[in-house]
C-alpha cells in the first residue's frame, strides 16, 4: 500500500531501473547465442526473472555476477546456439506476456512439449494472438477457449515453415514470436503489423549480428542464423522514467532530471505527447549502441489537453495510464482513442483508470477504445486500487501527489514486476 499526500515542486536527478523489454530478451537472445554473453544493468523484476527462470529450466546455465538491493542486476548468460533441453515441469510465466508470447515463439522450433502457465491475470490475456501464426508456421498450441488462454502446451517442429504473416494487431510481443520462430525456419518469415510497435528485437538482433530488414511495418528474417554472444547493456526504462517525468512536468517550479535512460523513437510517445501538452521536455542522447541512450529534463509547467490515437498510440502503450493522470491535471479534455489493446494488459486499463481517475473526482467517459478525461479541476485524495498492475499502481501515486488530502494506493506489491524501487523513490520524493 503507498500512503501519498501533495507534494510542493521538487528537483531531483535520478536514474529508473533496466528496461524490462531489452531484459528479457537480453536473457533469451543471450541463450540463443553461440557463447557467453554478459548482461549488465539487467531489470532485477519479477517479470524478468520468471524469463531467467524460463531460460534455466530449458538449460541455459546463467550466473548472477552482481546483486543490487533489489536483485540480481548481473548476469552470464551461457549461450547453446539455439538449442534447448526439454523442461522437466511446466514453466511458470508469472504476471509476464513478455516472457509466454517471445517464449512461445522459440520454443515453436523445439522438438518437445513445454507447458506454459501463469497468474490469473496471464491466464486471462489471449495468447491466440501468437498461436496463429505459429500455428501456420507447423507448431501444434492447445489453450484455453477461443482465445487460447494459459496455461498453453506448444509442441514444436524442427521442420518449421517461413511465414509472411499479417499481424492484425501492433504488437512487439506477436512480431517478435514471429520473428524469433522464424530464426529456426528455412527461408524468409516476414510480419507485417498495422503500426509499427516497439523495434527492441530487431535493433538487438542486429547487434547480434542477425539480419532482419525493414520496409514500411513489415520485418522479414532468415532462417539459420545463430547470434553471435556478445555483452549487452541495458539502460534505464522509459516507461518507469515516465512516473516522474509527469510527477515534475505538470508543476510549475519542479525540475528533474532522468539519466541513463534508453530513447528509443518506437518507446519515446510519451514524450512527444507531453511535449503537446505543453510540457517543457528535453532530450539528450550520450550514446547509440544498437538503443539510443541519454537524458530527460523536465522544467514544471501548466498543461493543456491532447487528442491521441493511431500510430501514436504503439510507442506510448504502457505510458496511457500515467498519460490519463497528466490529462487530468491539463487544462481542457484530453482524448485518447485506437487504444482499444489497453483492455488486456495487465488489468483493463482502461476501465482501472477511468475508475480510479473518477474517485479522485475527475469527469472521464470510456469508450471501447479509449477515453476523455476533462482535466484541470483539482485532484482529491483518495483509495483507489491498482488491481494488481503494477502501472496502474505506480499512476496513481503520481496522481496522489498533486491530490488535496491523502491517497491511498492498495495492492502495490505487483509493483515489483517492472520497478522494484518505485516505493522508496516516491518515499524519497515525498520527503524532498
Ligand atoms: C512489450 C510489448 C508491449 C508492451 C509490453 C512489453 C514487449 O506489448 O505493452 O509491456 O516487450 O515486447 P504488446 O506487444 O502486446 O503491445
Amino acid at each position: 500500500m503507498y500512503k501519498v499526500r501533495a507534494i510542493a515542486p521538487f528537483s531531483a536527478e535520478l536514474q529508473v531501473p533496466g528496461d524490462k523489454s531489452l531484459s528479457h530478451r537480453a536473457v533469451m537472445f543471450g541463450a540463443l547465442s553461440n557463447g557467453p554473453c554478459e548482461i549488465s544493468g539487467f531489470l532485477p523484476s519479477a517479470d524478468c526473472w520468471c524469463t531467467v527462470e524460463a531460460m534455466r529450466a530449458l538449460g541455459i546455465e546463467i550466473e548472477v555476477l552482481e546483486e543490487t538491493e533489489w536483485g540480481p542486476s548481473k548476469l552470464l548468460v551461457h549461450g547453446k546456439g539455439g538449442k534447448f533441453e526439454a523442461p522437466s515441469a511446466p514453466i511458470n510465466c508469472g504476471n509476464s506476456g513478455t516472457t509466454m508470447r517471445l517464449l512461445a515463439g522459440i520454443l515453436a522450433a523445439q522438438p518437445f512439449e513445454t507447458e506454459l502457465y501463469g497468474d490469473e491475470s496471464l491466464s486471462r490475456r489471449p495468447m491466440d494472438r501468437i498461436a496463429a501464426p505459429l500455428r501456420l508456421m507447423g507448431a501444434e498450441i492447445e489453450g484455453r477457449g477461443e482465445r487460447c488462454t494459459a496455461p498453453i502446451r506448444i509442441r514444436g517442429t524442427q521442420d518449421l515453415t517461413p511465414i509472411a504473416y499479417e499481424s492484425p494487431v501492433a504488437s512487439a510481443q506477436v512480431k517478435s514470436a514471429v520473428l524469433l520462430a522464424g530464426l529456426y525456419a528455412k527461408g524468409k518469415t516476414s510480419v507485417s503489423e498495422p503500426y509499427l510497435s516497439r523495434d527492441h528485437t530487431e535493433r538487438l538482433l542486429k547487434y547480434l549480428l542477425v539480419k532482419t530488414v525493414r520496409e514500411g511495418n513489415t520485418v522479414s528474417i532468415w532462417g539459420g542464423q545463430t547470434p553471435e554472444s556478445r555483452d549487452m547493456r541495458v539502460p534505464g526504462d522509459i516507461s518507469s522514467a515516465a512516473f516522474w517525468i509527469v510527477a515534475a512536468a505538470a508543476r510549475p517550479g519542479s525540475r528533474l532530471r532522468v539519466k541513463n535512460v534508453g530513447l528509443n523513437p518506437t518507446r519515446t510517445g510519451i514524450l512527444s505527447a507531453l511535449t503537446r501538452m505543453g510540457a517543457r521536455l528535453s532530450e539528450s542522447i550520450d550514446e547509440e549502441n544498437g538503443e539510443p541512450v541519454g537524458s530527460v529534463e523536465v522544467v514544471g509547467h501548466k498543461l493543456r489537453a491532447i487528442e491521441i490515437g493511431g500510430d501514436d498510440i504503439p510507442k506510448l502503450i504502457d505510458e496511457i495510464p500515467i498519460l490519463a493522470v497528466a490529462g487530468a491535471l491539463a487544462e481542457g479534455k484530453t482524448i485518447i482513442r485506437d487504444a482499444r489493446e489497453l483492455r488486456v494488459k495487465e488489468s483493463d486499463r482502461i476501465s482501472a483508470v477511468a475508475e480510479n481517475l473518477r474517485r479522485m473526482g475527475v469527469t472521464v467517459d470510456e469508450f471501447a477504445d479509449g477515453m476523455e478525461i476533462t482535466g484541470g479541476a483539482q485532484l482529491k485524495g483518495a483509495t483507489v486500487d491498482s488491481l494488481g498492475d503494477h502501472r496502474i499502481a505506480m499512476a496513481f501515486a503520481i496522481a496522489g501527489l498533486y491530490a488535496e488530502g491523502e491517497t491511498i494506493v492498495r495492492d502495490t506489491d505487483c509493483v515489483n514486476t517492472s520497478y522494484p524501487g518505485f516505493g522508496a523513490e516516491l518515499e524519497q520524493i515525498m520527503k524532498s
